[in-house]
């Protein structure tokens, strides 16, 4: 199985590793094709992504991956951040083997539920 330098590169120093004890929204999402977990963490300010942290129990082509979504995401509106997909995520990083797609599914979903999570939370003022 060949990975890209790119891959190996995040996987080797991952970027935005950890947890953000009072984030603004968490996502945490499991891959139904290997059971691995993801969660991540974001801090919101004027509808941007200000930090973003992950940690997770995956294999090491999510965990590259995941390290490239923060990247992407850190600095973006939550529309951005929702517009990006683990296509995009892989092209970033030069390519994933074909059996190793599903991994990068973990990344952009646990974005998209930390996004929907702090939308949720804060929609939700007074709501109920
Ligand atoms: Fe589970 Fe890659 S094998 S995330």
């Amino acid at each position: 199985m060949m990975y890209t330098e790119k891959v190996l590169d995040h996987f080797r120093n991952p970027r935005n590793v950890g947890e953000i004890e009072d984030a603004d929204g968490v996502g945490t999402v499991g891959n139904p094709v290997c059971g691995d977990l993801m969660s991540i963490y974001i801090k919101v300010e004027d509808d941007r992504i200000s930090d973003i942290k992950f940690k997770t129990f995956g294999c090491g082509a999510a965990i590259a991956t995941t390290s490239m979504t923060t990247e992407l995401a850190k600095g973006r509106t939550l529309d951005e951040a929702m517009q990006i997909t683990r296509e995009k995520v892989a092209e970033e990083l030069g390519g994933l083997p074909p059996v190793k797609m599903h991994c990068s599914n973990l990344a952009a979903d646990a974005l998209h539920e930390a996004v929907t999570n702090y939308r949720t939370k804060n929609d939700g003022e007074g709501v109920s």
